[in-house]
């Protein structure tokens, strides 16, 4: 593949989102068990993060557990889960090198003790590096944020500290796990599958979508260049004509 040069100076997406995915399909192709496809998805975590933050992206969400990856075998459940723990401990010597904070969103309470814990420090121990947050979404589902989201304010409601005409839509995002952060304005979604799985529905209304066919351990640094710079060649234009973006109407 032909390197891509890219402009890091215009039209750097603030908020990423990236469903990792076809690590399980990655091992199989090569004959080995499905966990060796997530030991494998590691480094092109690190890779993205690093690609991210070197371009200038502000957010970085990645979308590692889902609520519904808990019916997956046991086994498998436990290893995703060890390898989050050992995973958060190794990296933050370079999330601190490079000033990333370290965010999590997601039921996390159903974390298993050793993760959450891990969890817990590095994001503590990370919490002013300034130069981009990194979003984890683990045991993550945006049906059971919004859901959430809905019990908070209604009960802001009952307890008259809301007016239900004074609902609007910041008052939504004001009341979901990612309340601080910005819209998403780019999702990538690995491994050819073209489905948001239950992933910051909210978030992406007006995200721009990428889904290529490479599995998530083949990701690397410049699959990720070639994902921006076609965000770079989009023309976002939130329902208004293309004449009027270019005369910044
Ligand atoms: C993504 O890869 C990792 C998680 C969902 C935790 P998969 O494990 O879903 O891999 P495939 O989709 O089965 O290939
Ligand atoms: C979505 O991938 C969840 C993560 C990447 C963590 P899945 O592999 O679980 O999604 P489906 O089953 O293909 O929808
Ligand atoms: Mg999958």
């Amino acid at each position: 593949m032909s390197k891509i040069t890219l402009n890091s100076k215009v039209n750097v997406p603030n908020h990423v989102a990236v469903i990792m995915d076809g690590n399980g399909r990655w091992a199989k192709q090569k004959g080995k068990f499905r966990i060796f496809g997530h030991q494998n998805g590691v480094k092109s975590v690190r890779e993205t993060i690093e690609a991210a933050a070197e371009i200038g992206v502000k957010v970085l969400t990645l979308f590692a557990f889902s609520t519904e990856n808990w019916s997956r075998p046991k086994r498998e459940v436990d290893t995703l889960m060890s390898l989050l723990a050992t995973s958060l401990k190794k990296e933050l010597k370079s999330l601190q090198k490079n000033s990333i904070q370290l965010r999590a969103i997601g039921d996390l309470k159903n974390l298993p003790e050793k993760a959450h814990k891990e969890l817990k420090e590095v994001i503590l121990k990370t919490a002013s590096n300034d130069r981009m947050i990194l979003n984890l979404a683990l045991s993550y589902g945006s049906r059971a944020e919004i859901v959430n989201a809905v019990k908070s304010i209604s009960k802001k409601v009952v307890n008259n500290e809301l007016k239900i005409e004074n609902i609007n839509e910041k008052t939504i995002n004001n009341h979901l796990y990612t309340f601080s952060l910005p819209d998403v304005d780019f999702l990538i979604r690995t491994s050819g599958e073209q489905r948001i799985s239950n992933f910051l529905l909210w978030q992406i209304a007006y995200a721009e979508l990428y889904f290529t066919n490479t599995l998530w351990p083949d990701f690397k640094k410049q699959d990720f260049y070639n994902a921006i710079k076609e965000y770079q060649n989009r023309e976002r234009r939130y329902g208004k004509t293309s004449e009027q973006i270019e005369t910044n109407e």
